[in-house]
């Protein structure tokens, strides 16, 4: 299992991926420098989309070694939570508006051994998750409405950000930011307090042969260094 890594975590989001070669995508991108593969589940009923489920997870898994971030965008979740699990799921995040029993699914995620994330709409404020900072690995805030991939960033999140710095302070939780991040705007989540970056469009947007200066765009933005 991964834990907390000094330089912040570029972690491409396959829903901007090439659906028709989900496993050469995976792998390219894992090639390019990802350091986490952002998989978003969404079920048709929590978000307005329907993407893949957990077989679709367990198919890719031959294809890369990066940690798996699968993120939840279900309700309910709980029935499905193992199914990720055992597909090769390394974190997995639910959202704190997918139920009344929230504490429930993280610790089932964090009976099945896998890191425990939960997430936020940009609608809900950063008390929402206060009472549960204790039992979560990562908070994953959304900085736009989760459903579809390419949206514009929305700034006040960036408030949310960082009252949840403050709030996880001296823990070990990374702070992962997910919507319309660019190399342009990644500097600012980063700012806020954020040291995880999702993007989709932002890395895939252009095909395979951008993929590595893409990425390496974005972590440089949020303030790591390129290796070249
Ligand atoms: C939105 C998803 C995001 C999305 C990000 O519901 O959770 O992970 O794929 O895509 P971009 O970077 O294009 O906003
Ligand atoms: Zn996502």
């Amino acid at each position: 299992m991964t834990t907390r890594t000094a330089g912040p975590i570029i972690s491409p989001s396959i829903l901007a991926a090439d659906f028709a070669a989900l496993g050469q995508e995976v792998r390219a991108v894992s090639e390019a420098g990802a350091d986490w593969i952002h998989l978003d589940v969404m079920d048709g009923h929590f978000v307005p989309n329907i993407t893949f489920g957990p077989d679709v997870v367990k198919a890719l898994r031959p294809h890369s070694a990066k940690v798996f971030d699968v993120h939840l965008m279900i309700a309910p979740a709980d029935p499905y939570l193992a199914a990720f699990a055992e597909a090769g799921a390394d974190a997995i995040s639910v959202h704190v508006e997918t139920g009344p029993h929230i504490h429930r699914s993280l610790q089932t995620i964090r009976t099945l051994g896998k890191r425990v994330g939960i997430a936020l709409n940009p609608g809900t404020p950063a008390s929402a998750i206060e009472p549960l900072i204790d039992m979560v690995d990562l908070v994953l805030v959304m900085t736009v409405n989760p459903g579809f991939g390419g949206q514009s960033f929305i700034p006040s999140t960036l408030e949310t950000i960082a009252r949840i710095k403050a709030m996880t302070a001296g823990r070990a939780i990374d702070i992962e930011v997910d919507g319309g991040i660019t190399a342009e705007n990644v500097g600012l989540a980063a700012a806020a307090g954020a040291n995880a970056f999702v993007a989709g469009s932002a890395v895939f947007k252009g095909g395979p042969a951008g993929y590595a200066e893409r990425i390496a765009a974005i972590r440089a933005g949020a303030g790591g260094t390129v290796a070249c």
